[in-house]
C-alpha cells in the first residue's frame, strides 16, 4: 500500500508502506515531519491526528467510540473527515491520501 500525505502548506510525500501498517505507523518509520504518534497507537494521545481524504471515507470502519473522544481533544480542531491515523490499517493495494493539520501539540 501506498500513503500521500499533504503538509498543511501543500507539500506532498508518497511512502510505500507495509500491509498491517497503519496510516501513523508508516509516516512514522518514514520520517513523514506532523504525525507523532506519541503513545505507539493505544487511542490516548491524539498526536496522530490527519483528515482522511473523502474518497476513502469507506475504506476503514468508521471512527470508534475511544477515537472519537481523543478526537475532541486533539491540539487542531477536528472536522468532519478527522481520524487518528493510527487507525487507519492499510491493506494490500491501498493507496491513501491524508492531510496533516497544522499542530499535534
Ligand atoms: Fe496516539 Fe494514535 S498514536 S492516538
Amino acid at each position: 500500500p501506498k500513503v500521500c500525505y499533504t503538509q498543511p502548506d501543500g507539500t506532498e510525500r508518497v511512502v510505500e508502506a507495509e500491509v498491517g501498517d497503519s496510516v501513523m505507523q508508516a509516516a512514522v518509520r518514514n520520517g513523514v515531519p506532523g504525525i507523532l504518534g506519541q503513545c505507539g497507537g493505544s487511542l490516548s494521545c491524539a498526536t496522530c491526528h490527519v483528515f482522511l481524504d473523502e474518497r476513502h471515507a469507506d475504506d476503514f470502519p468508521p471512527v470508534g467510540e475511544d477515537e472519537d473522544d481523543m478526537l475532541d481533544v486533539a491540539a487542531t480542531d477536528r472536522a468532519d473527515n478527522s481520524r487518528l491515523s493510527c487507525q487507519l490499517v492499510l491493506a494490500a493495494g491501498q493507496e491513501v491520501h491524508v492531510t496533516i493539520p497544522e499542530t499535534q501539540l
